[in-house]
């Protein structure tokens, strides 16, 4: 297909007389990476091929041929058995060339009417739409995980924390699905990218449209896409798409990042609500003693890589002027990197929790400390009256005596419980001060169990609500 002078393999046709500096090939060759597209490249190509030929561009034996050609390339490239050419700069070339082996002559018509602008534009497309399923599955495999272990293990009793610092109680089931919270969001988030970025650039040349009658909408129906896009110079130099992706990839990075990090801290000694298996755990190479959790700190290092992808995208296409240019090349590397790492990490972190081993027994002793009660004992008195700042105040003043004390806010004196109450100038405070089952109330209400029980309301840590909330996730995944 291409003729070969004496200075080397003429690519730009009778423009060039030289053949390219080593240097300067090495430096703009892509194939190393884009040869991830070559399936997308053939079946787009072949969507091109039938459009040539519907415009009569093409006879019909001319485009069986084409196909036929391009279908075997197909086959060739799924047995991981073609040789990619590294002369040949990119995957569309390479394609182009083999099959000009595979049909000869012929093969110099399919790019009529076609630029690799548009051509790489689609291709892509085609690809993220390929990775968009395969990322939406890993996020439903890890949802399905962090549910059955809300299933197996929800029912456990933990502090729940803000600063860091104990704050209430809630049910460890509540905490997993928050989780599934943020990855239904991140779903969302990729089908929206995907719905935008399923348009079909084909049809629009090197910048400017082409000059053949090619029935673009056809086309982009066979490939699947919604349509063709509207403007050519826009097609070609659009990649909002990969920015779109890799920013939800970015953000689904960050929830997974903020998992991991709670499983390192869960995992400590000094915490110990749960133990990572043997199988996603790693030892140290100098102290026995150690097993670390690994996989979840690689997880949360690379999302910062994957926030790197994002940033770095943005900054390539700032300044670029329309239409296509090589800059747009740099678009892959962090397009195929992010969309790896993410199903990487997704993956891994299933595994993580399908193996995980919890103990209910640390974690519910670690709710006895902090006075994480004392909202809820707040709310009691509230509800026999007393308004909320002045409970806040009553309540108060009996952790800082429970933490003289040594002892939690369940155990509190009767005496002590009743001073409290006197230190506020309220009539339903007074009231209760006079009630001698105001002590008993006020123990019950500081219990872990009715703190859990208040908080009945949608989306609450209640039991009830938790349960609910853990049937109709799995009832939404499946098994
Ligand atoms: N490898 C190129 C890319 O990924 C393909 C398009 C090249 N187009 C061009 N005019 N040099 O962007």
């Amino acid at each position: 297909m291409y003729a070969v002078t004496e200075a080397g393999l003429d690519l730009w046709g009778g423009r060039f007389h030289e053949g390219s500096d080593e240097r300067g090939a090495d430096f703009t060759r892509s194939v190393e990476v884009d040869s991830a597209l070559a399936d997308d490249d053939l079946v787009g190509s072949i969507a091109h091929v039938h459009g040539l030929a519907a415009a009569g561009l093409l006879t019909a034996e001319e485009g069986n041929a084409m196909v036929a050609g391009l279908e075997a390339l197909r086959t060739e490239v799924a047995a991981g058995a073609f040789a990619w050419d590294p002369a040949l700069e990119d995957v569309h070339l390479n394609l182009e060339a083999a099959l000009t082996e595979r049909i000869g002559p012929l093969a110099a018509r399919l790019h009529t009417g076609r630029s690799r602008n548009d051509q790489v534009a689609t291709d892509l497309r085609l690809w993220s739409r390929r990775a968009v399923a395969e990322l939406d599955a890993a996020i439903l495999g890890l949802e399905r995980a962090l549910v059955t272990l809300a299933e197996r293990e929800g029912e456990a009793i933990l502090p729940g924390s803000t600063h860091i610092q104990p704050a209430q109680p809630i049910l460890f089931g509540h905490h997993l699905l928050a989780y599934v919270e943020m990855l239904e969001r991140d779903r969302g988030r990729l089908a929206d990218a995907r719905h935008r970025l399923n348009v079909s650039p084909l049809g629009s040349g090197a910048l400017a449209g082409t000059g053949y009658p090619l029935d673009r909408a056809a086309i982009a129906a066979e490939l699947g896409f919604d349509g063709p896009t509207a403007n050519s110079l826009d097609a070609v130099s659009d990649r909002d798409f990969v920015v779109e992706l890799l920013a939800a990839i970015a953000l689904g990075m960050v929830h997974l990042s903020r998992l991991a990090e709670e499983l390192t801290w869960w995992s400590n000694p000094r915490f110990g609500f749960v133990r990572l298996s043997d199988a996603f755990s790693t030892g140290s190479s100098m102290m026995p003693n150690k097993k670390n959790p690994d996989p979840a700190e690689l997880v949360r290092g690379r999302a910062g890589r994957a926030i790197g992808a994002l940033t770095g995208m943005l900054a390539v296409l700032k300044g670029l002027p329309l239409a296509y240019q090589r800059d747009l090349q740099e678009d892959k590397p962090p397009l195929f990197e992010g969309v790896a790492t993410y199903a990487a990490s997704l993956l891994v972190l299933a595994g993580v929790l399908e193996s995980i081993s919890v103990d209910r027994v640390r974690m519910r002793a670690a709710a006895d400390e902090g006075y994480i009660t004392a909202t809820a004992l707040a709310d009691a008195l509230v509800r026999r009256g007393i308004p909320f700042r002045l409970a806040h105040h009553v309540v108060g003043t009996l952790v800082a005596e429970a933490e003289a004390a040594g002892t939690g806010l369940e155990a509190l004196d009767d005496t002590t419980l009743m001073a409290a109450l006197r230190t506020v100038g309220d009539p339903a405070a007074a009231a209760l001060g006079a009630d001698p089952g105001t002590p008993d109330l006020l123990r019950a209400a500081a219990s872990v169990d009715a703190a859990l029980a208040s908080c009945d309301v949608v989306g609450g840590t209640a039991p009830s609500r938790v349960a609910a909330a853990i049937a109709a996730a799995r009832s939404r995944l499946g098994a």
